[in-house]
């Protein structure tokens, strides 16, 4: 579905991703592990389309994404929900998951969607008249994730969900994600520092390391092997 080859990226000369291989089949869920500066919101960013690679390919449903622009790739299914909570702050969280749903193939199926969110947050379902600046940090990161979910998706990429929250709150977001992947065979992409709660979910995992890819396993290879995941993952695992 989702098919990256020899990819290199850079900002002003710096390179952030060398020569990276990866792929996302339909209906799979892929981690993007490694520490900070590897280069993961770049991937991300490359395949969204905000950062714009020096050379290599990204194919999506073998068509080739790098000749689209941004928001292209939005109306063919790819969604991005950004590290950092950005959600718009003056408007409501009703409006804000409307927001979420205006790509095309998403507008008919608000409601139905809607419902898949409260199943996924509850919380959410008792705060559609509330301001979204009003949230807490972990409510403003479960409508961020919401209003990914509200565009139907077919790859949907989540950058770093839990950032940033406190204990409580992080588990709150990973349990949503969770029970999102359980529901959703749509292809997804997440990016995470709890390494372990994120094999527990996907199926495989990339490590990113200064740019390149470091490992590439299944998550059932990495949880059965500890001094793998030792090597790769630290003491995170
Ligand atoms: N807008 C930018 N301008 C210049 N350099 C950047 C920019 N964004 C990222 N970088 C650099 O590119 C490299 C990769 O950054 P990136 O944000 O992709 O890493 P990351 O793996 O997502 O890290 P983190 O875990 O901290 O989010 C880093 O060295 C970073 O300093
Ligand atoms: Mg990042």
């Amino acid at each position: 579905m989702l098919e990256i080859s020899d990819l290199s990226a850079g900002y002003d000369g710096i390179p952030a991703l060398r020569s990276v291989d990866f792929r996302v089949g339909p209906r799979e869920h892929v981690a993007i592990l490694g520490p900070n500066g590897a280069g993961k919101t770049t991937l991300l960013k490359a395949i969204s389309g905000t950062v714009v690679p020096d050379s290599g390919s990204i194919r999506f449903d073998k068509r080739d994404l790098l000749a689209q622009a941004p928001h292209k790739r939005v109306e063919a299914g790819i969604v991005h929900v950004p590290q950092g909570r950005m959600i718009f702050a003056s408007m409501t969280v009703a409006d804000n998951l409307r927001l979420g749903s205006h790509r095309a193939a998403a507008q008919n199926r608000h409601d139905e969607r809607r419902e898949l969110v409260f199943e996924i947050f509850p919380a959410l379902a008792d705060m559609l008249g509330r301001d979204g600046g009003a949230l807490s940090g972990g409510q403003q990161q479960m409508l961020a994730v919401a209003r990914g979910v509200m565009a139907c998706p077919r790859l949907l990429m989540l950058d770093e969900p839990s950032m940033g929250l406190a204990p409580r709150a992080a588990d709150d977001i990973f349990e949503g994600v969770t029970r999102l992947m359980q529901s959703e065979t749509t292809a997804m992409v997440v990016v995470e520092q709890r390494a372990h709660q994120a094999l527990e979910v996907c199926d495989r995992a990339y490590v990113l390391e200064s740019g390149e890819v470091s490992l590439e396993a299944t998550s059932r290879e990495l949880l059965a092997d500890e001094r793998l995941a030792a090597a790769y993952l630290g003491s995170e695992l």
